[in-house]
């Protein structure tokens, strides 16, 4: 790693039970308050599939953070995959299941028919928004062509349900 993503890496706090007892916190707000932090680990985190991808598509909330940053590094537009009922005439809508809860997100319609998609949040963990928001993007009618996360979370079988070209700039152990 560079001395920019090793000093980014630990710019990543932990806050064990929260937000509810047995559940590491991973907070990802000091790296994003730092700009070169920020730059390096949305370099590093599209930099796999650069020239690939036509829009990113980044998971409410933080995942925004990722997918704006990352389109305008690229060059591209970006798709916004909304938490449910904020979208007044959604195209798609999966539920999935959290580490903590379940949730319902969806997508408005804006996809060209197979353009190519890169799906951004900021942590894997179980996978499962990961894997709800990839089968969102075939439902629009786009091309996967990779998902990427800041930090993967070794454990929790998160890779195996999110399937292959998979990358992750940071990996940790779950505790
Ligand atoms: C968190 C995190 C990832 C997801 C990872 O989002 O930002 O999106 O959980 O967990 P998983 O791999 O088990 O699905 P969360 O829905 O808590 O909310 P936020 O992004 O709106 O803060
Ligand atoms: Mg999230």
């Amino acid at each position: 790693l560079s001395d920019d993503l090793t000093r980014a890496e630990s710019q990543i706090t932990r806050h064990p039970d929260y937000p509810e007892p047995g559940v590491v916190f991973r907070d990802i707000t000091p790296l994003l308050a730092d700009g070169t932090s920020l730059r390096a680990v949305t370099d590093a985190m599209y930099r796999p599939f650069a020239g690939g991808f036509d829009i990113v598509a980044g998971v409410e909330a933080r995942g925004f953070l990722l997918a704006g940053t990352i389109a305008s590094l690229a060059g591209t537009g970006v798709l916004p995959i909304r938490k449910a009922g904020k979208l007044p005439d959604p195209a798609a809508s999966i539920e999935y299941t959290l580490e903590y809860g379940s949730a319902r997100i969806e997508a408005p319609g804006v996809l060209f028919p197979g353009a190519r998609v890169l799906v951004v949040d900021d942590i894997l963990a179980t996978g499962g928004t990961l894997a709800a928001s990839q089968q969102l993007v075939r439902e629009l009618g786009g091309e996967l062509v990779g998902t990427t996360v800041i930090l993967e979370l070794d454990g929790l079988g998160g890779r195996e349900t999110v399937g292959d070209h998979v990358h992750s700039v940071f990996t940790a152990a779950l505790s």
